[in-house]
């Protein structure tokens, strides 16, 4: 958030005590136990302005499904009142080109075009052979680790896989790895509204160069169409089969899942292996099958608490909406995860019980913005928790990892260490 901001509360509720006294996701009491806070910040109201990020809350889950849903605001960052001036076409570059003039993001007409053209390249087909690329990436992460007494599940496993699995995805060859690295790790600050200017400018100079190594990834693909069954080919395809979809789409789609793919991955492995080995007796009926997986994932998930920011979307006009007049270019955060630890929502909230009811699921959100990765993220994590657990079926926790307060937008932690069970003989 900038720091020129200073906090009014239009909604005009000063009687109450300050919001931030009561919910603080940037303090450590949060990182430990955000459930409470979580419940105190939504029985203030359908509608909550955030003086400390001079943002409006959204806190219930029917206004937050029927948001999604009809898409009356707008998830252009640069509708944001606070947003850089939007850059004018002459002067883009690369990076706005693909985020500005092509944008998944801008206008929903557009968006609904690209999902629905590019619909094929998501089949289960395509999906399915995605799958099937990243387990070899898997099983060898895992079998490196052989041996070891005791590894940090963070640096040795969690912080490979986003990158292996969305490269992998996408058909990015081993050799433009290294060059394309960086951007998969920072994509996501290119547009945060609650970071400083320079660390979004230095985000997107990463993804600058990354654009450009698109553009050769592409070329090269062209040229040597040969028999792959990744996301590329399919997208060129639907750009052979249909003239309003172009080169700057496809890179367009890359930058969003790189963008939407790696930190969500990061946070679901280190969260997933830590729920594990806190709970082992959930682990059989977890792995018990695929199906059975995508639902312990949701509960993996509740049950971490872990997100801090919720989904941000924009006024495009003075409105009143829920009961608070909201001003174009407000920014509205939707946080469908407060009623996580809420006993109203959910029994016993703070057991881990894989076989919980979700209804509705809104893990991966809803509507016409549907996570287009999440059956690669469920994949992904089924075959890596698999590959834990069946490699070390005696792991458990060396200590209570420490949280790190550092990401933007999620609880996360420093380290988590795992003890193998093995006595370190080879
Ligand atoms: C733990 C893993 C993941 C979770 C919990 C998750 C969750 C979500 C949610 C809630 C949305 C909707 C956001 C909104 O309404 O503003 C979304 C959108 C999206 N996700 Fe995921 N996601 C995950 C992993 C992935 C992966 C691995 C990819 C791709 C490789 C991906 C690609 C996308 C894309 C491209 C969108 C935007 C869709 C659109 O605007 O049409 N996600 N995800």
């Amino acid at each position: 958030m900038t720091s020129q901001a200073k906090p009014t509360d239009p909604s005009g509720e000063q009687t109450l005590p300050p919001i931030e006294t009561l919910f603080n996701p940037n303090s450590l009491d949060y990182a430990n136990n955000p459930g409470p806070q979580c419940i105190a910040l939504a029985e203030r109201g359908p509608l909550v302005w955030y003086g400390p990020w001079m943002c409006w809350i959204m806190t219930r889950m029917p206004d937050i499904m029927d948001c999604w849903k009809r898409e009356y605001l707008s998830s252009d960052f640069y509708d944001w009142e606070f947003a850089p001036p939007r850059p004018t076409e002459e002067n883009w570059n690369n990076f706005e080109k693909a985020l500005v003039g092509h944008s998944l993001l801008a206008d929903p007409d557009h968006h609904r075009l690209i999902r629905k053209i590019t619909s094929p390249a998501f089949s289960r087909n395509v999906v399915d052979n995605i799958n099937r690329r990243i387990e070899p990436d898997i099983a060898k992460l895992f079998a490196g680790l052989e041996g070891e007494t005791e590894f940090d599940y963070i640096e040795q496993v969690a912080k490979h896989l986003p990158f292996i699995s969305i490269t992998r995805m996408v058909g990015i060859p081993d050799r433009y790895w290294p060059q394309i690295k960086q951007t998969v790790l920072t994509f996501t600050e290119t547009w945060n509204p609650t970071i400083s200017e320079e660390r979004r400018a230095k985000a997107q100079e990463d993804s600058n160069r990354a654009i450009d190594i698109l553009f050769e990834v592409i070329a090269d693909r062209r040229a040597n169409p040969g028999d792959e069954d990744d996301f590329l080919s399919a997208l060129l395809k639907v750009e052979a089969e249909n003239p309003e979809f172009d080169e700057w789409d496809i890179v367009t789609l890359i930058l969003a899942l790189i963008g939407a793919g790696a930190d969500t991955t990061l946070v679901a492995q280190q969260w997933a292996a830590y729920a594990f080995l806190k709970f082992p007796d959930q682990i059989e009926p977890a792995l018990a099958s695929p199906e059975a997986f995508s639902n312990a994932f949701s509960e993996v998930m509740r049950w971490a608490g872990n997100s801090k920011m919720g989904f941000a979307r924009y006024a495009p006009d003075d409105m009143e909406l829920l009961g608070q007049q909201v001003k174009k270019g407000q920014m509205v955060l939707m946080m469908p995860h407060l009623k996580d630890h809420d006993p109203q929502f959910f029994a016993d909230p703070d057991k881990l019980d894989v076989k919980r009811h979700f209804d509705p699921d809104v893990l991966f959100g809803y509507g016409p913005r549907y996570c287009i990765g999440a059956a690669l993220a469920k994949h992904q994590l089924y075959l890596s928790m698999r590959e834990l657990f069946t490699r070390f079926p005696n792991a458990e926790l060396v200590e209570e990892p420490e949280r790190d307060l550092e990401d933007h937008n999620s609880i996360t932690f420093k380290s988590l260490r795992v003890r193998t069970g093995h006595t370190g003989t080879r």
